[in-house]
């Protein structure tokens, strides 16, 4: 795939001349925050709310947002139009900056790195939707600020990697005996005909998927709950469900070797699934922000 047109510090250039110090923080330490927001044909999705958790980041890390909601919304549109984008995602990226010094305690006035880059995604494996994925689950070993969406995501990477070798598509977490939420994913659990997900806080991070999913929930007029959930509930599930930006909803059927449920995609997964393609069409050409 070419590389593309990419954002930083205010210029867009090709992605392949693009540089930053070794001395930024983001490489020294992860001092940085992240999003990915997904482009159904070339149109941002839920640009708002991604740039809310943005700010919302970047206050738990102690630093100003560096542009308002309308800036971002016209460097995504200018990125969209120096790249064809058509379905992909969009990833921004703010670090604390370079300085000499390698201070964990950083001094104040540091210029911020923008980073900002589209790719192009593939659809969705049909046998994703039609078989559903497999995952398996691990403790969660992450760090107690989980709503803050880092770039410092080793513990993230190695719990995917977990799941990547045991032939499983994503690593479901647990923690004092509840569900927490995927390595990159926000998890759901069907029981009879409800669907729940866990509260969000500190120990998780907020995903945009999961509210989409609920308004969805609504419109379909099924039941759903924010609630705790134990690790026997999730065993015992009808249906799981992984909700994040780039996919969107997917079943997993297969849990630690168990089935889930019927072992197919359930019943609920199908409505939710087709309200949510619907969703994405209804929006099109509609403005982002
Ligand atoms: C740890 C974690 N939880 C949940 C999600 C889902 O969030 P969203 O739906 O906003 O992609 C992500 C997305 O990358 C994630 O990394």
């Amino acid at each position: 795939m070419p590389l593309p047109i990419c954002y930083l510090n205010g210029t867009y250039l090709p992605l392949t001349e693009a540089r930053v110090s070794p001395l930024d923080r983001a490489f020294l330490f992860g001092d940085a925050v992240y999003e990915v927001l997904p482009l159904y044909a070339s149109r941002p999705f839920r640009l708002r709310e991604h740039i809310e958790r943005l700010n919302r980041s970047l206050a738990g890390i102690r630093m100003p947002a560096p542009l308002s909601h309308t800036d971002w919304a016209e460097l995504c549109r200018e990125l969209i139009t120096r790249n064809s984008a058509g379905d992909g995602y969009l990833y921004l990226q703010v670090t604390r900056g370079a300085e000499f010094g390698r201070n964990h305690a950083w001094p104040e006035g540091l210029k911020p790195t923008l980073f900002a880059y589209i790719s192009a995604l593939d659809p969705v494996p049909p046998s994703f939707l039609e078989q559903g994925v497999a995952a398996v689950t691990a403790a969660d070993t992450r760090w107690a600020r989980r709503d803050i969406k880092s770039t410092a995501l080793l513990a993230n990477i190695l719990l995917k990697k977990l799941a990547v070798d045991g032939g499983a598509f994503e690593t479901i977490m647990l923690e004092q005996g509840e569900l927490t939420e995927g390595s990159s994913t926000t998890v759901h659990v069907i029981k009879d005909g409800v669907i729940y997900t866990p509260p969000n806080g500190h120990h998780i991070l907020p995903g945009t998927t999961r509210d989409v999913v609920g308004e969805l929930a609504a419109r379909l007029k099924l039941r759903s709950e924010s609630r705790r959930i134990t690790e026997s509930e999730l065993r015992a599930a009808d249906e799981i469900w992984l909700a994040f930006a780039t996919r969107g909803v997917l079943p997993v059927t297969k849990l630690d070797d168990t089935a889930v449920g019927s072992g197919k995609p359930g019943p609920l997964f199908k409505l939710v699934s087709a309200a949510f393609a619907e969703y994405t069409r209804e929006l099109a050409g509609t403005p982002a922000l």
